[in-house]
């Protein structure tokens, strides 16, 4: 197969697989924006489409047509070097342009896409940004995913997404402690492969002795945690956690609900019964930190995670860390637009590891570094603990 086969094959994969994600939704679905962290699926269709406009086709094809030059607006996320945008908490209250619009704005996107790899103008200079694109789209395909989950979840019907991947459970083994001895240890991406600017450079760092757990926390495991009081004692918890857990009444992961003496758990396949065996998920660092400190162990550093990423389990959860989303030594950002991906969110947020159900196939590697703030349940997390 040649090269520009190869390009335009796993193009059309992935821009597939956004669309696939969003088949089992109807019109309506497409539109709403019910917090202002979840964007309508529609929003995401539109900026992965945009982020390829932008940064290949406008500047890089000459016979480009632009579909709607007013999209740049509607479809910039957060780039300053782009210009202005609609603010996000607005994204869910735009009718227009229409899901039917936004599709046909793909089509003509991808035809594009194609003509720019088949006509050659797929230079290795532009590969780069062409291989961030799709890594792009397929972030927002975990986000599709968790957005279209908020949804669903809290509209009062419960409806299911469908009985597909994301949906079913995962199994957690009973965890062992896997020992690691105090030492000099590398971290960060190294090879030929995609990946982020926020994995380099590999670096040196020193761990103290450690154990980490080789599975995941289960719900029963949480729930012990619920029963014995973990949300009503200020002690297990940070003091930013605490203000949390008091100002939402917090008392559970995120889609659990307490019916008729039941704990139910809203999953992509609906409403059901709390899975005690499957790996507790929807927890934000607060809920992750504080059951740690019930259990009398705390959450793995990124670093040791990373060191310990061969000989555990992990991939059905997004997995707290304790480390800050910092800068490694040696991280420079790139010149332009693309500068603003991941950089300047570095202040405020904590680094997850690992991937979770949602992750598209092949996103993920053990350098990986995810982030959010503290206080988000919506992704698919879960708990490591470490001692
Ligand atoms: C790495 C998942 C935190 O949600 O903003 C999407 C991914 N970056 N578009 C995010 C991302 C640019 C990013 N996270
Ligand atoms: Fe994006």
């Amino acid at each position: 197969m040649s090269e520009k086969q190869k390009w335009i094959d796993s193009y059309l994969a992935i821009r597939a697989y956004s669309e696939e994600i969003c088949r089992p939704l109807e019109t309506e679905d497409y539109v709403v924006q019910p917090i202002g962290d979840v964007s309508p699926p529609k929003w995401h269709l539109g900026h992965t489409t945009w982020f390829f406009e932008t940064f290949i086709l406008l500047p890089h094809l000459p016979n480009y047509q632009q579909f709607d030059a007013d999209y740049n607006f509607v479809f910039n996320s957060y780039y300053e070097t782009i210009g202005a945008r609609v603010i996000r908490t607005d994204r869910g209250n735009l009718s227009r342009p229409s899901v039917a619009d936004i599709y046909r704005y793909r089509k003509c996107v991808d035809k594009y896409m194609i003509e720019f790899v088949d006509g050659g103008f797929l230079t290795n200079d532009l590969l780069d940004i062409f291989v961030l694109g799709l890594n792009h789209e397929q972030q927002h395909q975990e986000l599709l995913l968790t957005d279209i989950k908020y949804i669903l979840g809290h509209n009062p019907l419960f409806p299911a997404y469908g009985s597909t991947k994301a949906a079913i459970s995962y199994t957690a083994a009973e965890s062992a402690y896997v020992k690691f001895d105090a030492g000099i240890y590398e971290i960060g991406y190294e090879g030929r492969g995609f990946c982020f600017d926020n994995e380099k450079s590999r670096h040196k760092v020193y761990l103290n002795d450690f154990e980490i757990a080789s599975d995941l926390v289960t719900n029963k495991e949480y729930m012990a945690f619920m029963e014995a009081g973990g949300y009503a004692d200020f002690r297990y918890w940070h003091a930013e956690g605490w203000d949390w857990v008091k100002r939402h009444q917090a008392r559970a992961p995120l889609y659990w609900h307490l019916m008729d003496g039941k704990w139910m758990n809203y999953s992509l396949a609906g409403l059901m019964e709390i899975d005690h065996e499957d790996a507790v998920c929807h927890v934000n660092f607060y809920e992750a930190s504080a059951f740690a400190a019930w259990r009398g162990m705390r959450l793995p550093t990124e670093a040791e995670w990373e060191v310990a990423a061969d000989y555990v389990n992990w991939g059905q959860r997004w997995e707290w860390t304790n480390s800050a989303y910092l800068p490694y030594p040696g991280f420079k950002k790139e010149a332009g637009a693309v500068g603003e991906y991941n950089g300047k969110f570095m202040v405020n947020q904590m680094v997850l590891r690992g991937a979770s159900i949602a992750t598209p196939k092949d996103h993920s590697r053990k350098t990986y570094r995810n982030f959010f703030q503290t206080a988000l349940q919506w992704q698919f997390t879960g708990i490591r603990l470490a001692r």
